[in-house]
């Protein structure tokens, strides 16, 4: 089977390492100009329409990594080879704007909202809703890019400008408890497995760890989770990874973030620490193979390596770490790799994440809700 995906990051690189056990090839197409996978095929695709020719020439089905795609481009590669998740999961998930329509749709609560295309709509929507409120492009963010926090709607015509885009959401800034996602798999035959929920800590708007299952986990909010995101595989007619943003809140409650239709940063903590990883079975579920167990071998936390690498060996030579690097060169705000820590109890899994975390030059202090 050559799958062919879209986006040639990190993501593509960890789904080939998990594909090549089960005889996959993989063939990348490129649409940014500056793939990192470094491994299998890859095609920079320019436009040039003999290149997307190559490309469906060469694979039996298609996925993806990254979702700031055209959809019309996923729509012609839909007409010629299947491709998993489809593109209407693509075009909702891609836009901040259908993707709370959906939420609302289904029911599951988020922060409130409005939608704006003008400074003033902003300034007014910063006074409706209330200060302070986050401001975001409605399409292309991640990474916290494309967004500013309004402390004042005196504030709301600068951050209009630094944003620069067409359309933004402004939402309630929520007072958290805890970041948290939800990750979950649904097959072609409409099955769903559910990944145990991580704490996910951001800083600067850019994940740093994520420790996985979260030790103080209620069922309920577990359950509450899975119902969630199986309402969006189910109406998305969904085959893959899905991941979904929450934001835990004092009295319990799940508002939703965000989702992405793929294979997740908060879910790397799988690869050592769950029986499948959400990569192995992204590739079982695109090729209508059975899905892998879920569950945790044991408490786990990845630490996200971002800007500089820092002491590999080092890191390495703490027990039960796995590192796994990207092959990229440094930058400011770069995810060049993560190491998976694991550990029998969370006590033990903290002493880790704060060993690996004094090795790597640009890291937050580690800091959970439950600590
Ligand atoms: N409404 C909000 N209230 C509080 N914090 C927020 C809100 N929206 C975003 N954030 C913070 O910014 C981070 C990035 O925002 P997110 O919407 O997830 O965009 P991205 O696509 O960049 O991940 C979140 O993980 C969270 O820490
Ligand atoms: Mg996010």
């Amino acid at each position: 089977m050559n799958i062919g995906v879209l986006g040639a990051g990190q993501l593509g690189r960890m789904l080939a390492l998990a594909g090549y056990p089960l005889a996959n090839r993989f063939t990348f197409l490129d649409t940014t100009g500056h793939p990192s996978a470094g491994i299998g095929d890859v095609i920079v695709y320019t436009d040039r329409h003999h290149l997307l020719d190559d490309f469906l020439a060469r694979v039996d089905l298609v996925t993806y990594e990254f979702e700031h795609l055209p959809v019309s481009l996923v729509q012609a590669i839909e007409e010629h080879k299947p491709v998993y998740p489809s593109s209407e999961a693509i075009r909702v998930c891609q836009n901040r704007a259908e993707e709370k329509a959906l939420f609302d749709r289904l029911g599951i609560p988020t922060p409130a909202y409005r939608l704006v295309e003008h400074a003033d709509e902003l300034e007014a929507a910063a006074r409706e809703l209330g200060c302070p409120v986050v401001a975001k492009s409605v399409t292309e963010g991640y990474d916290g890019k494309g967004q500013a926090v309004i402390r004042d709607p005196a504030e709301a015509a600068e951050a209009w400008r630094v944003i620069g885009h067409p359309q933004l959401i402004v939402e309630a800034f929520v007072d958290f408890v805890r970041e948290v996602s939800i990750i979950a798999v649904r097959g072609r035959d409409g099955q769903v497995v559910f990944y145990p929920m991580a704490e996910n800590v951001h800083v600067d708007g850019i994940l740093r760890y994520s420790l996985a299952p979260m030790p103080d986990l209620d069922d309920a909010v577990q359950q509450t989770a899975d119902e969630y995101i199986r309402a969006l595989l189910d109406a998305l007619d969904y085959v893959g990874v899905l991941t979904l943003e929450l934001f835990q809140t004092r009295d319990g409650g799940l508002l939703a973030n965000e989702m992405a239709p793929r294979v997740h940063n908060s879910g790397h903590w799988s690869i050592d620490g769950a029986v499948t990883s959400q990569f192995e079975n992204h590739l079982r579920a695109i090729q209508g193979l059975p899905l892998g167990d879920t569950a945790a071998r044991m408490p786990s936390c990845m630490v996200n390596v971002i800007g500089q690498e820092g002491d590999s060996a080092a890191i390495l030579g703490i027990a039960d770490a796995h590192l796994h690097r990207y092959d990229k060169s440094e930058r400011p705000r770069r995810k060049l790799a993560h190491v998976n820590l694991l550990a029998p109890s969370h006590a033990a899994l903290l002493e880790k994440v704060r060993a690996c975390a004094a090795l790597l030059p640009d890291a937050p202090p580690p800091r959970f809700s439950f600590e």
